[in-house]
Parts: structure tokens; sequence; C-alpha cells
């Protein structure tokens, strides 16, 4: 039996106040009222996952094989994504899980792996748009993209597109409000940036990876709400989250004295990955679509002056079009 939700305002107050809200403080106290997933929530139905050899994508790939869900693992390291597939495996052994190779910072290798999928699976219930990135300095891709642009905006943007046949595949319309879902996994960091369209591919100025990092996954957040537009046609719900602060192997890397500094309040991968799975399992976020979520509620998407144009926000969307329509294939 959980306890009772915690009061709105409380959460909201946690929330403002970042580090209790985006600590494991916060998953533990809004946690306490959640009802836990059925075990056969997504029995018989697959969601892929990217950057799932690692921290929060392997977390999302466990939990999402815990509510009985096929789960393919989208990994740019074979030996890595197997490795994974070994902890899913062991968390849940009679799980399905497939271990499937794509370097997302190579948009040919997008369509590869998109063209592969198509051939292989029937339909996809989810799709978790998870890699992330945060570089010390400024890397361009083989196509020519800033790295943190390429990894969270661009593959995601023509992995989805590319994906769709599958997405309508998942949303049939025997089962209205429970569509496919596509979740994209921002971060709390992406309230420190505007949507800078005027410079996407962040060529100005002295470049920051954190900036980088930030600019992009505001981006992602603006994005899931033009895909949700353009894919409600469809019947496919789009989201975007943010996991709070959680130790993984990318938070050591990236930021060891954030890491030193935070580590006894850090949240686990599977408590940073938890609205990530909800958001593809549950009922309530099949019944939306377009929404920015932390701790399975609804979150504002500014805190701070500056909310995005309807210009900037067409031209976000020309921008992927663009970036992605010339992209060759292997
Ligand atoms: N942990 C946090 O507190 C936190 C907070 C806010 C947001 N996030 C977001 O959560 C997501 C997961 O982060 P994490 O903390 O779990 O970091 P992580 O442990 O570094 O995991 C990142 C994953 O992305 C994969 N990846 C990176 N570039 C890729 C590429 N080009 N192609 C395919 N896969 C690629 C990595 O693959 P390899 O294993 O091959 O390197 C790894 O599996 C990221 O989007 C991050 O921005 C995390």
């Amino acid at each position: 039996m959980p306890f009772p939700r915690l009061p709105r305002l409380l959460d909201a107050a946690l929330d403002r106040l970042v580090v209790p809200g985006y600590s494991k403080l916060g998953y533990l106290a809004r946690s306490a009222g959640w009802e836990a997933l059925p075990s056969d929530a997504l029995a018989g139905r697959t969601v892929a996952v990217t950057g799932a050899s690692s921290g929060l994508g392997a977390a999302t790939a466990t939990g999402l094989a815990g509510c009985g869900a096929d789960v393919e693992l989208v990994v740019r390291d074979r030996g890595r994504g197997e490795a994974a597939r070994d902890t899913v495996l062991a968390a849940h052994p009679d799980a399905r899980v497939t271990v499937a190779r794509c370097d997302l910072a190579d948009l040919a290798d997008v369509r590869r792996y998109a063209l592969d999928a198509r051939d292989r699976l029937l339909a996809l219930h989810g799709l978790v748009h998870n890699a992330g990135v945060l570089p010390g300095e400024r890397v361009e891709t083989a196509d020519g993209h800033e790295l943190c642009l390429a990894t969270h905006v661009l593959a995601p943007f023509l992995l989805t597109r590319e994906l769709l046949p599958l997405l309508r595949a998942g949303s049939p319309p025997d089962r209205p409000g429970d569509p496919a879902r596509v979740v994209f996994v921002s971060s709390g960091g992406m309230y420190t940036a505007s949507l800078r369209t005027d410079d996407p591919e962040y060529t100005e100025g002295r470049y920051s990876g954190g900036a980088a990092y930030a600019r992009t996954k505001r981006m992602q957040v603006v994005l899931a709400e033009l895909l949700a537009d353009d894919l409600a046609s469809a019947g496919v719900a789009v989201h975007s989250m943010h996991p709070g602060w959680a130790d993984t192997p990318g938070v050591a890397d990236s930021l060891p004295g954030f890491h030193r500094l935070t580590g006894p309040l850090l949240r686990t991968a599977e408590q940073g990955a938890d609205t990530a799975v909800w958001l593809a399992a549950a009922a309530e976020p099949g019944r939306c679509s377009g929404v920015f979520w932390h701790d399975r509620a609804p979150r504002p998407t500014h805190w701070l002056p500056g909310e995005e144009s309807a210009a900037q926000r067409a031209a976000l969307w020309a921008f992927c079009v663009d970036a992605t329509s010339s992209a060759p294939t292997h």
C-alpha cells in the first residue's frame, strides 16, 4: 500500500530548491506515494533504448524488462551492449533482450540501424532517446555537426522519423489511449539554456561543453513538443523528462567535482531511470503528449523568462529536417 502522494505545493517547492528535488531526497519523498508498475504492463511489447550500455540507459532497460517488455539495447559498442544485456538478464532471466549496434553520432549509421530494425521488428511500443554526452571540447562528427547536437537532437529526430512505421504499428487503433511512446531523456540543466536556433552548431563565442549540453537538452524538450504535434495523427505520444541527479559512469567521468561533492545525495541509476520507464509503461502518459516530466509529474519547461517564440520553434524544426535529410545512407 503506497503512502499518500506528496502535496503538490511541497513537491513544487522541492523542485524549485533544486538540491532536495533533484537528489535522492526528492525521489524518496515522492516515490513513497507511487503505485508499483505491474510486471506485465508491457508484456509482448518491444521498447528500444539508446545508450543502453551504461548508467540510466541500462537501468531503463532493466526497468522495462521488469514490466514484461522485450527490450532492444541500442548501443555503439557491441561488447558493452552484451555486458548490459547480462545485467538485464541477471535481474529478469526470462526477458527477451536484443543488442543492436548504432553510433548515434553518425547519421548514416542511424539510417542503417533503422532499416535493420524495420526488417527485424514488427512494432515498437516505445523508443527512449537516452544516449548522451558531455564533451570537454568542441568536437565535430563525420557529418560536420557539433557532437552534443548530433547525439541529443539530430539522431533522435532522424531515428524517430525513420522508425515511424514501427511506432505506428505499436499504436493500433483497437488500443485507444495506449499509444506507442517516444521519450527524450533531457536534463534539469536545460533550465539554464534558451533555445539557440541562431547558432545551433555552437560556432560562435567560446565553446563550453556544459553550455553545449544544456543548449541541446533544451532543444530536446522543444523537439519533443514539436514531434508530439507532428505525430498526433499517427497516434504516437512524445514526452521529455529529466532524471534528477543520478550516480552513473557518465556523471563520474564528465563531472568528477560534482560527483565528489554530491556523492551521498545522488540517486541510484534505477531511481533516475524510473520516470523514463513509467512514461513508457503507465496509463497516464498515454493519455497526453508533449509534456515535460520529472519524478512522474509534469514540470514547467521554464523557470526564467525566455520562452521560445513560434518562429524559433519553427526554425528548430526546419534545421532538423534540413540537417537530417541530407544525411547519406550507408
Ligand atoms: N546521470 C545524471 O544525473 C543525468 C542527469 C541529467 C540527464 N542525464 C541524461 O541521461 C542520459 C544518460 O546519462 P548517464 O548519466 O547514464 O551517462 P552514461 O553513463 O555516460 O551513459 C551514456 C550512454 O550514452 C551512450 N552514447 C553516447 N554517445 C553515443 C553514441 N554516439 N552512440 C550511441 N550511444 C552513445 C553511451 O555509450 P558508451 O557506453 O559506448 O559510452 C552510454 O551508454 C544522458 O542523455 C544524460 O544527458 C543524466
